[in-house]
């Protein structure tokens, strides 16, 4: 870049503004970068000289100030001054129970033998650390410019978080201003926030007894509005992240969150503190809350007594933690032992094993997953696990409730892991004889009532094609590469007919219409950003509603050769409505960013177009255009649907889905047996004969096509005219007669 003058100058840091921001996006929220990060880097640094040198064009949403800004993403990505780290792990053993630990971990010898060596000390038994508490919060970067919290960001992935400055304003242990002296001219803050117990407890009682009002509303057949806002979490940690990645500030207020500092990030205008000690003591200073649960230790021994002491409190604490994190306490020497990617070289976070609860097993119930398999669920008397509600737990398969011993009315322990489903370890107490009850396991699926069989350990229901709860596996399967082929109705598409209704068996795929697939879309435009103005147009032509400006430019943009998606950005970041743009003259256009052929487009457009009722009829031609599209592709793919019926036996069969059967199996089928009715009559013994089969395959088809509704699927798929043609295998040797493709093809017997 040349010398600016000041209006093009302007035009191109707004522009460069909006391009970044837009890059930002692409990147971070849409995981579809336009750019290599160096030409990101090359546009980014280009800003920062203009800044540097024109003072006045320094903007609070600029990108080079760290916050990115984003119109409609929910939070705008913000490049961190310095990385955000994270920490290495030293885990608790399998089983341990923290403050039996019987000895020094090798971990953590090795964590302070390796600052030793790094630093060339000869005596590590002396180095001090500083423990603290590892809450279990988020980590965020508080900046305050000359003592006011300028912005607060998440620390997303170390690199480039999320702009929550909003939100952070409604924690009300978070200052607004730093006080006291020695304030410098830009500090970065970093701590956690994190959801006291008391608070998420009270939050989800209330939330509980809000989901109680409204089941009893929904009972009455009475309308129940939510409060806004509330909901149930699982964890203190995920209520804090929940609360404080909020669009609506208000939801964070109204769930008071806490916040402990415990680092610097960048700082200016002021020296960096000799210990970690005088780190926190300068935080406090200046009126940030810092944890008083921190204590100097000295090597691995000291932060080993640290670790149990807490292994112990951690229950009585007002918050929740998951470890504790030694820190060399000299800042000196933390600069002398670096970082890696990630994490520093003078830290370590050492973890507590996932807390456990006592209870009692008051029921069992049976879930059907989407592979069939029946599962047994624990039903408890509520408990609290770590600061959380249990109610219910995973009890894997049956061959794990035998294993177990488990029997109703028993005493078991339970652990939540992590964000998983708690799982039971153990009985503690078998119940007394009288009150205890076996635990019965079902003989048939408590979806569809077909045969539940044991396979080993594991229970699965037979009633595959019939089974609701194991609809969209069949489908998938049915209609994938190997089985019918039937292209373009992906995932997606099949979740929207199940959500539909519209399809409750596999044959139901054959009796669907184009206008079905139309519908689908449309409804589907308006949940999904990419498409969501075809939707809001339709919305603004037959129900007179608002339509916004992203959606009125997007539907135009077609009608203005040389506007492109860059310009729209432009548009959208100067503009309010569509009637200003209208209003603009091609000069003004030029001075906002736009490159002089697009605003002149822009102004040819309006001039031509200066009425409302003119966009209208735009978009109705649009819109009528774009149902024409979705009805020609939807149409094409009803034709593929169709056409799949002409599929060979051996891709029907395998499409079945019957268990272990594969692609090689299921080939072989169909070249002994010339139809699916006969091979429905076929005998174990006679499956035997083939090759390749063994007893459990010979047993699983016998058991496939003896199950009813397994039949009842099959009957109407042949009615709807899937039967299976020739097998693949003969195709060729067939190739004169492949264009016979319906009929039950008893011709090919062998
Ligand atoms: S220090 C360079 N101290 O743990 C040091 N982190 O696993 C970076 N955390 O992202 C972090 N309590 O969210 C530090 N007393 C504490 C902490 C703590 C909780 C979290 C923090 C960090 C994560 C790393």
């Amino acid at each position: 870049m040349t010398a600016h003058r000041t209006p093009a100058a302007a035009a191109r840091a707004d522009w460069l503004r909006t391009e970044l921001a837009r890059h930002n996006r692409l990147y971070h929220a849409e995981d579809a970068p336009e750019i290599t990060d160096a030409e990101y880097d090359a546009l980014f640094r280009e800003l920062q000289e203009l800044e540097a040198r024109q003072p006045e064009l320094q903007h609070p949403d600029s990108p080079t100030r760290a916050v990115g800004a984003v119109a409609d993403a929910a939070f705008a990505p913000v490049r961190h001054r310095l990385p955000m780290l994270s920490l290495a792990n030293i885990m608790p053993p399998e089983d341990a129970a923290a403050e039996l630990l019987p000895e020094c971990p090798e971990e953590l010898l090795r964590f302070v033998q390796g600052i030793g060596k790094r630093a060339g000390l000869a005596d590590v038994a002396a180095l001090r650390f500083l423990a603290e508490p590892k809450l279990d919060g988020l980590a965020i970067n508080l900046c305050y410019e000359d003592g006011r919290l300028a912005f607060a960001a998440t620390r997303g992935d170390g690199q480039i978080g999320e702009d929550v400055t909003a939100n952070a304003r409604a924690v009300p242990d978070i200052p607004q201003r730093l006080k006291g002296r020695g304030v410098p001219a830009l500090v970065e803050v970093r701590g956690e926030v994190y959801m006291p117990c008391a608070v998420f407890a009270e939050l989800n009682a209330a939330a509980e007894q809000e989901r109680q009002r409204e089941e009893e509303a929904r009972r009455a057949g009475k309308k129940h509005k939510r409060k806004k806002g509330v909901r149930v979490f699982a964890t203190p940690r995920n209520a804090a992240a929940g609360s404080l990645r909020q669009k609506d500030p208000e939801v964070t207020r109204a769930r008071p969150l806490a916040f402990y500092a415990y680092a610097l990030g960048e700082v200016q205008g002021a020296a960096p503190p000799a210990t970690q000690q005088q780190l926190l003591a300068r935080l406090k200073q200046w009126g940030l809350p810092v944890c008083d649960a921190v204590e100097v230790v000295d090597g691995a021994d000291g932060c080993l007594a640290y670790y149990r002491k807490f292994a112990h409190a951690r229950a009585e604490l007002p918050y929740e933690i998951d470890g504790v994190v030694y820190k060399v306490d000299d800042c000196t020497l933390q600069q002398t032992l670096g970082r890696d990617d990630r994490t520093p070289h003078w830290a370590v976070a050492h973890k507590f094993p996932p807390p456990v609860a006592h209870t009692t097993l008051a029921g069992v119930t049976f879930q059907v997953g989407r592979t069939g398999a029946v599962t047994p669920v624990a039903e408890l008397a509520p408990v609290a696990v770590g600061g959380v509600m249990v109610r219910r737990a995973t009890l894997h398969n049956p061959g794990f409730l035998e294993e177990k011993g488990l029997a109703l009315g028993d005493t078991v322990e339970l652990r939540r892991a992590g964000e998983v489903i708690p799982e039971i370890l153990k009985v503690v107490k078998q119940a007394a004889p009288k009150a205890r009850r076996a635990i019965e396991i079902p003989r048939q699926c408590p979806e569809c009532g077909a045969d539940a069989v044991r396979d080993g350990d594991l229970l699965f229901c037979t009633g595959e094609l019939e089974c609701p709860a194991q609809l969209r596996r069949v489908v998938e399967h049915f209609v994938s590469r190997d089985a019918m082929d039937i292209d373009g109705l992906g995932k997606e598409n099949i979740g929207w007919l199940l959500a539909a209704g519209k399809i409750r068996h596999v044959d139901d795929l054959y009796r669907l219409k184009p206008e079905t697939f139309v519908r689908m879309t449309l409804l589907r435009e308006s949940a999904n950003r990419a498409g969501r103005h075809w939707a809001a147009a339709l919305r603004h032509l037959e129900e007179d509603a608002d339509l916004d400006l992203d959606s009125w430019l997007k539907l135009l943009e077609p009608a203005m050769p040389q506007v492109g998606a860059t310009s729209l950005d432009i548009l959208r970041a100067h503009f309010d409505s569509l009637e200003k743009i209208a209003a603009a003259s091609e000069k003004r256009l030029r001075e906002r960013g736009l490159k002089p052929a697009a605003a002149r487009a822009v102004r040819a457009f309006f001039q031509k177009h200066p009425k409302e009722a003119q966009w209208q009829k735009l978009l109705r031609a649009q819109l009528r255009a774009h149902e024409q599209e979705l009805q020609a592709t939807a149409q094409k793919l009803v034709d593929r649907i169709q056409e799949s019926r002409a599929q060979d036996l051996g891709r029907l069969v395998f499409a079945l889905g019957i268990h272990e059967i594969g692609r090689v199996a299921a080939r072989t089928l169909a070249q002994a047996y010339p139809s699916l009715e006969r091979l429905q009559k076929a005998r174990e013994e006679e499956l035997l004969e083939l090759s390749g089969f063994g007893e459990v395959m010979a047993r699983n088809v016998v058991k496939f096509f003896a199950q009813k509704s397994n039949r009842r699927v099959i009957r109407r798929l042949l009615q709807a005219g899937v039967v299976g043609t020739a097998p693949a295998a003969d195709a060729a040797r067939l190739a004169g007669r492949a264009s016979v493709r319906t009929g039950t093809c008893e011709q090919w017997a062998r």
